[in-house]
């Protein structure tokens, strides 16, 4: 029997989004969906623009002094690029956690607890107590460390420092979570764990993740967008990305001729 297709249900829309540095294009009229309830995977050559494309989706953009994004982005209906977007704001939003574990050098309590605390989601210290214990079971991390809150978040180890970071973006209620290459640090073992973690995160939070490993894109994702050259050469279901590309160059890659 055919699948009856699922309605989709779009947390953030691009339309026509370009990016250059300085003169260089790096990213060219990219439109896409990002639907709520499924993963979202960004795959493509090195240097193709999938970094520089994530981070339009949450401004971060913004602190690179030479780069420039035209174009349109979404959140709900909300155009992000709009003067009034409070950047702050959005950021926590739309959580990015990236391909480094990058856990801030301050026990593992506090950087749970910093996000909550700045954007006064916690009014009482009870309060906060409760929001860093649920953020870090979400990321799977709480039996680890429910005994060492106080010791430094770089003291874990590379895999149980990228579930801190995900409880830190947690930690703040985000819509969307943006994971640039989050396992490409990690050994097989802690890459398992994070992506168990994001088939459970998946459906309370719309997840965009770039990735080099193509079984990985496989695995965690229900759509894939292929990148070349700063363009977005092909984008649907993963499975038939996978099985059944309709471009050339997107079998190229996923056969491995190039990249
Ligand atoms: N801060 C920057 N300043 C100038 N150029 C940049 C900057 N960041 C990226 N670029 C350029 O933009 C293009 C796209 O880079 P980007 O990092 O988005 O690619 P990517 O697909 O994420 O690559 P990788 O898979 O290696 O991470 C590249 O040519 C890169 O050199
Ligand atoms: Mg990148």
């Amino acid at each position: 029997m055919p699948q009856t297709p699922k309605t989709p249900n779009f947390k953030m829309t691009a339309r026509n989004v370009s990016v250059s540095y300085g003169t260089k294009l790096a990213i060219n009229d990219v439109s896409i969906d990002v639907d709520q309830d499924e993963v979202t995977a960004f795959i493509g050559p090195s240097g193709c623009g999938k970094s520089t494309f994530l981070r339009t989706l949450n401004r971060m953009n913004d602190t690179v002094a030479s780069a420039r994004v035209t174009g349109d982005i979404k959140l709900d209906g909300q155009d992000i690029y709009s003067p009034d977007m409070d950047v702050v704001q959005l950021r926590a939003r739309v959580g990015m956690v990236f391909q480094k574990p990058n856990p801030f050098p301050k026990s593992i309590y506090e950087n749970v607890a910093y996000g909550p605390r700045i954007h006064g989601l916690a009014g009482t210290k009870a309060d906060l107590d409760r929001i860093v214990e649920k953020s870090l079971r979400r990321a799977g991390l709480w039996d680890e460390v429910k005994d060492r809150l106080t010791d430094s978040g770089t003291a874990l180890s590379g895999g149980q420092q990228q579930r801190l970071c995900i409880a830190r973006a947690i930690a703040v209620d985000p819509e969307v979570i943006l994971m640039d290459e989050p396992c490409s640090a990690l050994d097989p073992i802690a890459t398992a764990k994070i992506e168990e973690l994001i088939h459970e995160l998946r459906g309370r939070y719309a997840i965009v993740i770039v990735t080099h490993n193509m079984q990985q894109a496989a695995r965690v994702s229900q759509k894939t967008a292929f990148f070349h050259l700063g363009t977005l050469v092909e984008y649907g279901n993963t499975s038939d990305i996978f099985t059944n590309p309709h471009e050339e160059r997107t079998k190229d890659y996923i056969t491995g001729r190039y990249g």
